[in-house]
């Protein structure tokens, strides 16, 4: 880890995460007019994306990008899009061109391709800059869908790529290095519940942990812990 991150145990982790994304926003509109937010997956930021959704956000000006995506129909009960549907795209009042969906139900490579290109598309051919990434940790120390020993943790070039990941058993389009580290701010949002070993290493800055690699070349890194 090379960036010194923000490290914040919160007891109050739903509202602490809501009032980050909340000012991260507020903050891109003001100074940008638009704000780039994308959303992690798995179970941890549930009931942050439905808490969210009761804000009064200016969603016209949100886009909305996803960290990952299980390579699977986007009515899957493993996709991240359905989701982030149930818990907030359904519940908001956003645009349905500022919603940049990975298509989980093509070719793993050409949905990655796919991504890439209309990320690209949105910064003059360059690395997209998110305002905001918001990323969850496994217990294995994964990201996004950056996997211990898969090759997307070796891409230095692309900005998604498809990865296989065997412990899944499954492909997943994913967020590389690159443009992870291109963010103004990453904010890992962690329920530390089983995962306090592997925090521990992480915050050492000797950890081989694929989250503990990423490091905003000129943004914010939080972690904001839930108890
Ligand atoms: C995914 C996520 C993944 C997730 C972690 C933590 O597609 O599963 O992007 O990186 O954030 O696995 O998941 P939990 O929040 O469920 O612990």
């Amino acid at each position: 880890m090379n960036s010194k991150p923000d490290i914040i145990h919160s007891n109050d982790f739903v509202n602490a995460a809501v009032a980050l994304i909340e000012s991260a926003a507020n903050e891109a509109i003001a100074a940008r007019g638009s704000f780039s937010l994308s959303l992690s997956g798995g179970n941890t930021p549930k009931p942050v994306y439905e808490a969210l959704a009761k804000r009064p956000l200016d969603w016209s000006k949100v886009i909305i990008t996803f960290g990952d995506e299980r390579c699977v129909p986007p009515d899957d009960a493993q996709s991240n899009y359905l989701m982030a549907r149930n818990t907030l795209l359904d519940h908001i009042a956003i645009p349905a061109e500022n919603v940049l969906r990975m298509k989980g139900e093509i070719d793993p490579a050409e949905a990655a391709k796919d991504y890439e290109a209309e990320l690209r598309a949105r910064s003059g051919g360059g690395v997209f800059r998110h305002d905001l990434v918001l990323l969850g940790m496994g217990p294995d120390g994964h990201t996004a869908s950056l996997f211990p020993g898969t090759p997307a943790l070796e891409e230095r070039e692309r900005l998604v790529v498809e990865n296989y990941v065997p412990k899944a058993g499954m492909w997943r389009i994913t967020f590389t290095y690159p443009l992870l580290d291109a963010s103004r701010h990453v904010c890992f949002l962690v329920n530390s519940v089983g995962k306090d070993d592997v925090l521990a290493e992480v915050f050492s800055g000797t950890s081989s942990y694929p989250c503990a690699a990423v490091s905003p070349t000129e943004g914010k890194l939080t972690w904001l812990l839930g108890a």
